[in-house]
């Protein structure tokens, strides 16, 4: 599909004004965030971004995320509420998207939103993600950089190893320190969860003061994560194990005799971080059934269910 050799760059000055000389002529380039890689293309650039849809073998009703610099730049992209300035206040950079109404006229491929009039925006809180933006000086449409459906890489070897014939570059910034995707608020209406991630909902709700609406509405085609299966390694997964049954692998979860453990002490950050690494590496091993030790369901627990639950959905 690509005819150029994939570039592996360092996130020094010289990769990132490579990376961002790619982004401006229309290139895909891999770039790390502090929650998963992600694919990034200009933004405003229609064959750009077509070309993520195409890398990804996405549905191309599933939109993407913009990411930008800071919020002044975020606002250029979408109208913001008091809610939305709110909580892009209280938690950019960082690992939340808001999902608000496109501004009229703001420069942005249609095929980022899949043609809606809403735009899910961003500003990543990572050094390499940061530096990329500036070099580049324009909106970065990046999904996670994985195959449709497969799990989402927290390295730059997992970005290699799912897309390194389809992209152009990658720039290794080393291990994803959240691990997870961010979470997603829309502040179309009521501010409303739309995908559990990286903030807990329980931090987001303290900080607006009020619970978050969520949809569940499965007639919503722009409602995320609306794939069932997601998120899955080539192995069936087996949820809520309290331990394995003859021919099983087990991810364990706190103190128990497991061949991988997302976090031995318990600890829901240490395995928020580690869930796709294990989960490209039971691929690695060819487990063919994978059971999985019971997570708590609370605070970044839930975000953790949620892609454990896709990853153990039946396959389309
Ligand atoms: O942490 C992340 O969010 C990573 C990094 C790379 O930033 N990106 C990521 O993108 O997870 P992706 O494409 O894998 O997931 C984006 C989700 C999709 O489920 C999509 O449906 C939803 O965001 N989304 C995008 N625009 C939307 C919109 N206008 N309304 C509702 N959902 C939207
Ligand atoms: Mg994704």
């Amino acid at each position: 599909m690509n005819p150029k050799p994939l570039r592996k760059l360092l996130p020094d000055a010289a990769g990132l004004a490579e990376a961002a000389a790619i982004l401006r002529q229309g290139g895909l380039v891999s770039f790390p965030t502090e929650t998963v890689y992600g694919l990034g293309a200009d933004a405003r650039n229609d064959s750009a971004v077509a070309a993520i849809y195409a890398a990804k073998g996405r549905p191309s009703f599933n939109p993407l995320i913009v990411h930008v610099p800071d919020d002044e730049t975020a606002e250029r992209y979408c109208l913001f509420n008091d809610e939305a300035r709110r909580l892009a206040g209280a938690f950019w950079p960082g690992a939340l998207t808001l999902v608000l109404p496109l501004k009229p006229g703001a420069a942005v491929s249609k095929l980022v939103t899949a043609g809606l009039d809403t735009l899910a925006v961003r500003v990543p809180d990572h050094g390499v993600a940061r530096a990329l933006l500036e070099a580049f000086d324009g909106p970065v449409a990046a999904p996670s950089a994985n195959h449709s459906g497969r799990i989402s890489p927290t390295t730059a070897a997992h970005v290699v190893a799912g897309l390194g014939d389809a992209i152009d570059a990658v720039v290794d910034g080393g291990d994803c320190p959240v691990g997870l995707e961010s979470t997603i608020v829309s502040c179309v209406d009521a501010p409303a969860l739309l995908r559990a991630g990286g903030i807990p909902a329980e931090t987001i709700e303290r900080c607006l003061s009020a619970p978050l609406a969520t949809l569940t509405d499965p007639t919503l085609p722009t409602a995320p994560g609306q794939l069932a299966s997601h998120y899955a390694p080539q192995g069936k997964v087996r949820l809520n194990a309290p331990y394995a049954k003859e021919g099983e692998v087990l991810l364990g979860f706190g103190p128990v005799d497991a061949a991988l453990n997302l976090s031995p002490s318990g600890d829901l950050t240490e395995a928020a971080a580690r869930l796709f690494a294990c989960l490209h590496e039971l691929d690695r091993m060819q487990a063919n059934a994978i059971a999985v030790s019971p997570i708590p369901d609370h605070g970044l627990g839930a975000a953790i269910n949620d892609r454990l639950r896709r990853a153990a959905a039946p396959r389309p």
